[in-house]
């Protein structure tokens, strides 16, 4: 019987995407034959009731109102740091001072001076695994466009369109939160939240803009704040960036990324278009079981082919092919990577995409920092 290596984590901020992990962790026995698991140990939040509800669902861990308890706790092998954007440059860094390997949530840092910041950690610590969260492209539509872009079956690249689409923020009695305020959020808005999940897949292709021009939007200006009191809603709701990709005339393509909370009729809408001379491919979490291929062939009908996935995860699973996959499946999924390479090493994984990595956030900040200057300008700004 093959062992399984425990790998101990602490988790920093219960809130939302705390609790995602705790979940992922708490159902690994959902995969199968993977040889490695996580386990939370320690877990630190100073909202009392926050850390009191991730106890009661993760009993039995040592649990502290300070970050440093969890940084400090040599049985702590790794730690998923899941905080408001303004923590990220100071939490990142401690936590790779601690020498503790890293999972951390996009954006990487509030801006591109706290992501400078970090990637400085990261280079001081090159024995540390340090990944970004970014769950979507596990999905397996976009786990088999990933599978064409890498096989080449594309043909000459003629555009690409990646985007996430709320539509939460349309109603203007959502009570204010962290996100809708730049002192915690960056003044990214919508980009810093949403940003790095529209432009991971792109980035991993190696299809990094060189130039962009962005379309920004504030809709809802203020929103219940404390008492009802209306507080100001700083950050941008709405982002379109159009960016060109290649240097050359014989190479270069739109690339449309879109990142959105208020997009009427979404919840939650991940999509992945990509469109070539020899094939093309589409995809969105709206209709999660399909993927939209088409390849062309001189003569032959340009007919566009629907098929449903199922259940066709990068890591197996007890879920039989036959069944739908979700957002807590893809959200397990990348958990199942970052454990996988962290035993492993990126070329012992078992399977071929790791999780989006401190090179490819940095790449994300330089775009949304250049979209921030083309706002600004009404320009298009070299990245
Ligand atoms: N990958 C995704 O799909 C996804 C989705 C939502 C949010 N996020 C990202 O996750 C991060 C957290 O977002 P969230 O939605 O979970 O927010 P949240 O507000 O639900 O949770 C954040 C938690 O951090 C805690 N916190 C604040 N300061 C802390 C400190 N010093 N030490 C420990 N905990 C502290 C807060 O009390 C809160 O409980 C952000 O970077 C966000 O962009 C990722």
């Amino acid at each position: 019987m093959s062992t399984v290596r425990t790998i101990n984590f602490g988790v920093i901020g219960c809130g939302l995407m705390g609790r995602e992990f705790a979940s992922a962790a708490a159902r690994w026995n959902h995969l199968v034959g993977l040889d490695v698991a996580p386990k939370i140990i320690a877990a630190a939040d100073p909202d009392r009731a926050t850390l009191e509800r991730f106890t009661r669902c993760v009993p039995g861990i040592r649990a502290s109102a300070d970050h440093l308890a969890v940084l400090e706790d040599p049985e702590v092998e790794a730690v998923y740091i899941a905080v408001p954007h303004h923590l990220h440059a100071e939490l990142y860094t401690a936590a790779l001072q601690a020498g503790k390997h890293l999972m951390a949530e996009k954006p990487f840092g509030i801006d591109l001076a706290a992501n400078e910041r970090i990637m400085r950690g990261v280079a001081d610590h090159p024995h540390l695994l340090v990944r970004c969260s970014s769950e979507f492209p596990f999905y397996p539509g976009a786990q088999r466009i990933a599978s064409l872009i890498r096989e080449g079956a594309l043909g000459r690249v003629l555009e690409v369109r990646c985007g996430l689409l709320h539509s939460s923020d349309l109603d203007p009695s959502k009570p204010i939160n962290w996100k809708r305020q730049t002192a915690f959020n960056g003044e990214y808005g919508c980009m810093g939240d949403l940003g790095m999940h529209a432009a991971h897949m792109p980035l991993r292709a190696g299809w990094m803009p060189r130039d962009v021009r962005a379309l920004l939007t504030k809709v809802v200006r203020e929103r219940p704040g404390p008492g009802g009191t209306p507080v100001p809603c700083e950050t941008w709701d709405n982002a379109v960036l159009a960016c060109m990709v290649g240097d050359s005339p014989d190479t270069e393509f739109p690339l449309l990324l879109e990142m959105k909370r208020i997009a009427p009729g979404h919840t939650n809408t991940w999509f992945l278009e990509v469109y070539g001379t020899a094939a093309s491919a589409r995809f969105s979490t709206r209709f999660p079981r399909t993927l939209e291929t088409m390849r062309y062939e001189r003569g032959r009908p340009q007919a566009w082919s629907v098929e449903d996935l199922g259940y066709h995860s990068a890591y197996p699973a007890i879920t039989g092919a036959i069944f739908e996959f979700g957002f807590p499946d893809a959200i397990q999924q990348m958990w199942a990577a970052f454990c996988d390479e962290l035993a492993h090493g990126r070329h012992g994984m078992r399977q071929p995409f790791h999780c989006a990595t401190p090179e490819e956030a940095a790449q994300s900040h330089a775009i949304f920092d250049a979209a921030l200057r083309s706002q600004k300008t009404s320009a298009c700004v070299k990245i």
